[in-house]
Order: structure tokens, then sequence, then C-alpha cells
């Protein structure tokens, strides 16, 4: 696709769906563009423009692509397990209740097996769960707790199966006491304003994505809204070195800690 007409089509999707394209790893967004361009209108950019502005289906479809709902219940268990037997217990033996903040949540998965592992911890009564995306498709199917089909389940244990899952016609679902504990909101990350004072925030598999200054941007404003000695949990292929890892202590695993110590915390703009 030439330069011209990449960036035409560009400014098109950042106004028709509000998503700022420059802010995510160039080269890979225009692949994943380009891809969808080639498969959705035979490669002519100029057509496609044309058909995103008129037809609702196509650009949804596209939406979709372009910001990667991909998730599953305990996605890279080790790390859970992590969570689970070392972070939340550290957490919980602190703080008399814990508020935690899944970001860029998806379809639901990660805020619940949250939930989980909170219940199994006896400490699901003194925790608050909030749960964002950006993408206000995936919020109705998370607030419904499913349907969730096989593969979102293929890392839930039978025990867990069987205490926090109920089927239904249509798919599998949360059980209603894990689905009232968390509570789901439109935020994003690039453009929306930061809580403050979560004791854990999980942001898994959507840094990846952002430009390395827009990453930094993101991990300071996340130590802002972190309490000292709050931890957070990112996804596995996106480790924090050099100046990432500025202001965080390293926990090992996916886990960072903005130190007990740091007191005056980190002003960002
Ligand atoms: C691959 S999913 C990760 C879901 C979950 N965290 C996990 O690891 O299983 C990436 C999510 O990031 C969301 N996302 C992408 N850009 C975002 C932004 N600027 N603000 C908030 N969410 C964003 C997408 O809508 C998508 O739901």
């Amino acid at each position: 696709m030439q330069d011209a007409h990449y960036d035409q089509l560009k400014r098109t999707i950042m106004r028709l769906l509000t998503i700022d394209i420059d802010a995510y790893k160039t080269e890979q967004m225009r692949r994943r563009i380009e891809t969808f361009v080639t498969t959705h209108g035979g490669g002519d950019a100029v057509a496609f423009e044309r058909s995103l502005s008129t037809d609702k289906a196509l650009l949804a479809k596209f939406r979709d692509m372009l910001t990667i709902n991909v998730s599953e219940f305990f996605r890279d268990t080790p790390q859970f397990d992590r969570l689970h037997t070392l972070v939340l217990p550290e957490l919980l033996e602190r703080r008399p209740t814990l508020s935690i903040w899944s970001a860029a949540c998806s379809n639901g998965q990660e805020p619940y097996t949250l939930a989980i592992l909170l219940d199994e911890l006896g400490a699901i009564s003194r925790t608050r769960i909030l749960a964002t995306d950006f993408d206000r498709s995936v919020l109705p199917r998370a607030r419904a707790g499913g349907p969730y089909g096989a593969p979102d389940l293929r890392g839930i244990t039978p025990a867990r199966r069987k205490r926090y899952f109920i089927d239904r016609e249509d798919g599998t679902y949360v059980v209603d006491t894990l689905r009232a504990r968390v509570q789901f909101a439109e935020h994003n990350l690039l453009s929306s304003a930061y809580g403050r004072d979560y004791d854990l925030i999980v942001c898994r598999n959507v840094l990846i994505y952002f430009q390395p200054d827009v990453k930094l941007a993101v991990l300071r404003k996340f130590q802002a809204a972190l309490r000292p000695g709050g931890v957070i949990f990112i996804g596995g292929t996106e480790a924090l070195l050099g100046a990432e890892v500025e202001g965080y202590k390293p926990l090992g695993g996916n886990f960072y800690q903005r130190p007990l110590d740091d007191l005056a915390g980190r002003r960002v703009a």
C-alpha cells in the first residue's frame, strides 16, 4: 500500500473508531491493517476506506482485528499461581482491604480469574475489583459473565469449573456470586484519567502493542496509580527493562512493586 493511501486510511480509522493508531507499534499495526485490507478489500485502500464508512459490519470486524481481544481464564497459569501463593497473601497481610484494577480486561476472563483466586483465599469480601477496556463492544459480555467457550476455559481445573461456572444454552457463564464482585467500565489507557491507591494493577498483553515511549508513559501513570507497596502484574513478553523499571522493584516473574518507602510518588502529566 502506498504511504499516502495508508496515511489517509489511518486518518479515517482514527475518525471512525477514535483509536490513536500512532500510539501503537508502527510496523506491526501497518502489517495488520494491510493484511485486513487485502483479505477484505482486495488490497484497494481507497475502496476499502469508502466501505468502512458505509458498512457497519465491516467496521465492527475491523475494530475487532485492531483491538485484539484474545484472552482466556488463567492465561499463563504459572504467573497466576505465583499471584495466588506469593503476591496476594503478602498484600492481604499488609492491607485490610484490597483495591484491584484489571486494565485492558477484554471479555472479562482476567478479572474473573482474579475473583476466583481471591475467593479461594477467603478474601473476596474485602476486595474491590475494577475491570476496564477501551473497546466498548467487549463490555456487555464481560458484565454478563459470559458466554465463554472451550478455548476460554482450557486453563480451568475441574474443581474450579464445578464451583465457579454454570452451563447455559449459549455457553458457559461465571456464577452470579463471582459476577457480582467485578465492576466493569470503559477506560482508554492512552487518554482516560487513571484512578489512585490501587494495591494491584493487572495489565497484560496490551503494553506490547504500544510504541516504547507510550509504554513508558503508561507505566509511569500506573506507578502513580499504585499505593506504595502496590504491585503491577504485566504480560510474559512485556518484561520491564532499563528506564522502564525505574521506580519499580522487580518481585520475580511478571510482578513489579512500587516500593513501600516511595511515599512521595511520581508526578505525571
Ligand atoms: C490481547 S487483549 C488482553 C486481555 C487480557 N488482559 C489478557 O491478557 O488476557 C488486549 C486488550 O487490550 C485492549 N486495548 C487495546 N488498546 C487499549 C487502550 N488504549 N486502552 C484500553 N484498552 C486497550 C483491547 O481492547 C483488548 O481487549
